[in-house]
């Protein structure tokens, strides 16, 4: 940036500021205006989890899935219209995404108590994901508030943004440096995958194909997933899906990655290291993990007068 540039950067900012209109995230953005919000989330997401644990997994994914695409905007939240098709549609999410209704019901809940709707959806997303991670016994961190949400979608950049599961090590590295994100990220939001589940036709290649897996593991697998059909079937992304812990990364190390693209973090390469540092070091996979869920969340946020804050989150204004 030229320091002409510079200069009409901070004045605009502080211009904006003066004004009122914050142009950063911070934790305290709701603290004024209406203090239940974020207690209300956290109520809301334990109830859900309390239900059903996997919920637990299911939103803390919506949120990656959200921030990858255009930023953490509540894009993913939308429905279609005759302006764009729903990013629900896109490959990564038909058929898989799922939380939805938990996130409706926060909506709900928080614009009830607030009395009126302050928060965004996009905020509601990065919270309720925290909350997750923190109900089935994994790190807090403070969220940082004040995204506003899309009023558009896009379902071609989510088929192009989201990582897909059949990627190796240097495609992975590389869909995360488009978002900012290092190989340390990457390895340790990876580890997001020490909750929840994959279908079946995700992983099947995996079982029945590939070398650098356990036998016994690949064996398991093929009971659950046969070779044709059953494609829909579910398997544990690690051994216990519902805890947060070491046990991903532990699982690595023997060959029992249930994806290729979870193996291809410990497959002779670069991030081995990593992998085997958070397989015997939960408290160092936990404070990664939350340092990038911070920096993760903070990708491209709509701040000050961009976006909206949506009544419901699935339509625009
Ligand atoms: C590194 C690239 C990644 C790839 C290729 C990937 C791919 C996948 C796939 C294929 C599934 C199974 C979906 C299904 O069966 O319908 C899945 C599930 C999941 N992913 Fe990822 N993922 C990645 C990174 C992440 C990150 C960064 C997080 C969060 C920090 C995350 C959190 C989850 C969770 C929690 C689930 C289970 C969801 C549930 O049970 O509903 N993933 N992922
Ligand atoms: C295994 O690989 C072969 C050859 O690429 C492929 O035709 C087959 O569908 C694969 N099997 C599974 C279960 O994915």
């Amino acid at each position: 940036m030229g320091s002409y540039n510079f200069c009409i950067a901070v004045l605009v900012m502080f211009n904006l500021s003066f004004m009122g209109i914050s142009t950063s995230l911070n934790p305290y953005f709701y603290a004024k205006v209406c203090p239940q919000a974020l207690p209300t989330i956290k109520q809301v997401v334990g109830a859900a989890v309390k239900q059903e644990r996997r919920v637990g997994a299911s939103l803390l994914r919506l949120h990656f899935h959200d921030c990858f695409v255009n930023g953490c905007d509540a894009s993913i939240l939308l429905d279609s219209t005759s302006a764009f098709t729903s990013e629900k549609n896109a490959l990564p999410n038909a058929n898989s995404a799922r939380g939805f209704e938990v996130i409706d019901r926060i909506k709900y809940e928080v614009d009830k108590v607030c009395g009126w709707p302050v928060v965004s959806c996009a905020d509601i997303l990065a919270v309720a994901a925290r909350d997750s991670v923190v109900a089935l016994g994994g790190p807090s961190w403070e969220v940082q508030l004040g995204r506003r949400d899309s009023t558009t979608a896009s379902e071609s950049k989510a088929n192009n943004d989201i990582p897909s599961p059949f990627m190796d090590l240097p495609e992975l590295i590389n869909s995360f440096k488009k978002q900012g994100l290092n190989v340390k990220d990457l390895v340790a939001l990876s580890g997001g995958h020490t909750l929840g589940l994959s279908q079946c036709r995700l992983f099947k290649n995996r079982i029945y194909n590939e070398t650098n897996i356990d036998p016994n593991f690949a064996h398991q697998g093929r009971a659950t997933c046969p070779p044709n059909g059953g494609d829909s079937k579910l398997a544990p992304l690690d051994p216990s899906p519902a805890s947060f812990d070491t046990n991903y990364f532990s699982n690595l190390v023997s060959k029992k990655g249930l994806l290729h693209s979870d193996q291809a973090l410990y497959n002779g390469g670069q991030t081995d290291y990593l992998v085997k540092t958070y397989s015997k070091n939960y408290g160092a996979f936990s404070k990664d993990f939350a340092s990038s869920m911070i920096k993760m969340g903070n990708i491209k946020p709509l701040t000050g007068k961009r976006g909206q804050i949506r009544l419901d989150c699935k339509k625009v204004n």
